[in-house]
């Protein structure tokens, strides 16, 4: 048996295997509300055969959006919207996780898919995205810098939406601090320029993503697991580097955290990145190593055999995944075949009739 479909329980939930689905944002949502896009998208990869599914960056306020079509979880009916979604991850057999996120400085922009770029206007709908410091990422309006009264105030918002993602039905919670968004931008020396206690020292840096890892698990209770989402690096010079990610995350894990999920970058738009399949596997590692927690790998992790390969020489205990699964929603099932796994327990019993081309000839 392979390890990538040897199941994992974290606290009291079970994870079928560990090949899993990345965050990955659609810029669908109006007010927050997400619709049946998010719904078929998200069940599909359950059908697919993926361990847990967690759904995209979530705001935990509205000007916590990176763009005005973002999902958010901050008012009781965007829960409503939330829980049909969750249950059809979880009646696939997939465990069901949500991303809580704040965009800080990035917030307030044009999603992808928009016509245009960077700031989104007041008169279009747009806000004045809030940040550690008011310094703006290259090409976006300039953030305001928080006042300590509104750092209090999105501690308690995270506590407050993972008690809103539980009701929904959610059962695993992803802190962002990643990807250049407010608590990376909090870590990073290149975007805080506080003097408070949240400015200067790298503890006190990561004081933020502490204290907001530690309101959710205050919140959650100790049965259910809350992961965090780090960038390793800034690719950048005067950045954050491994080490000090590392360190952040083993205070991290004293604060209630059970997983890293290790990508890199998105603080700075001239980071340089050699980008190359599995390309933030040794960040994992390293995070994996200083830590002794369960650590996830993500970056171009593309086929089973390479993500079986990266558990095996003890990089990661799990892999995230996420533009393979738009390119095949079934890449779970594809991998379980790959590596010679049963299809009788790893692929839904409505389609193991396919699991073998073959079997065609005789329909
Ligand atoms: C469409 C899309 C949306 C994404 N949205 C998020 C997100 O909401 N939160 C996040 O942490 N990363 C997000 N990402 C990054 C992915 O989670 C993942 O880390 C990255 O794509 C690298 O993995 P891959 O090579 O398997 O795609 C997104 C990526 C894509 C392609």
């Amino acid at each position: 048996m392979s390890q990538l479909f040897t199941s994992l329980s974290v606290r009291d939930i079970t994870f079928r295997n560990r090949l899993w689905v990345a965050p990955m944002c659609m810029y669908s949502a109006e007010n927050g509300i997400v619709n049946d896009w998010h719904h078929v998208h998200l069940a599909q990869f359950a059908s697919g055969g993926a361990g847990l599914v967690v759904a995209e960056a979530t705001a935990v306020v509205p000007e916590g959006r990176i763009s005005p079509q973002d999902a958010g979880i901050w008012n009781d009916e965007q829960v409503a919207a939330w829980k049909p979604v969750v249950q059809s991850i979880r009646d696939r057999g997939s465990v069901a996780g949500v991303q809580l996120a704040h965009a800080g400085r990035k917030a307030s922009t044009h999603a992808p898919q928009a016509e245009s770029s960077g700031t989104v206007p007041a008169s279009e709908g747009g806000w004045t995205a809030e940040a550690p410091s008011a310094i703006a990422y290259e090409g976006f309006a300039a953030p305001a810098a928080m006042t300590r009264e509104r750092i209090a105030e999105i501690v308690e918002a995270f506590r407050v939406a993972a008690r809103r993602a539980l009701e929904a039905g959610f059962q695993v919670l992803e802190v962002h601090a990643a990807h250049g968004y407010l608590l990376h931008e909090f870590l990073s020396p290149l975007s805080n320029e506080r003097t408070d206690e949240y400015g200067g020292s790298l503890e006190n840096r990561a004081r933020l993503t502490l204290d907001v890892v530690r309101a959710v698990r205050d919140e959650v209770g100790t049965g259910v697991p809350v992961f965090v989402r780090f960038s390793a690096t800034d690719s950048a010079p005067g950045g954050l580097e491994v080490d000090d990610v590392a360190q952040a995350a083993a205070w991290a894990a004293g604060a209630g955290a059970d997983l890293f999920d290790i990508s890199s970058s998105g603080l700075v738009a001239h980071q340089q990145i050699d980008v190359h399949p599995g390309y933030q596997v040794p960040f994992a590692a390293r995070v994996r190593e200083v830590t002794g927690s369960l650590t996830a790998a993500v970056g171009i992790i593309t086929t089973g055999r390479q993500a079986e390969d990266i558990l095996e020489d003890g990089s990661a205990d799990v892999i995230f995944a996420a533009r393979e699964w738009l390119r095949d929603p079934h890449f779970g099932l594809r991998a379980a075949a790959e590596l010679g796994e049963d299809p009788h327990t790893t692929w839904p019993s409505q389609y193991v009739r396919a699991h073998r081309a073959p079997a065609l000839a005789r329909v």
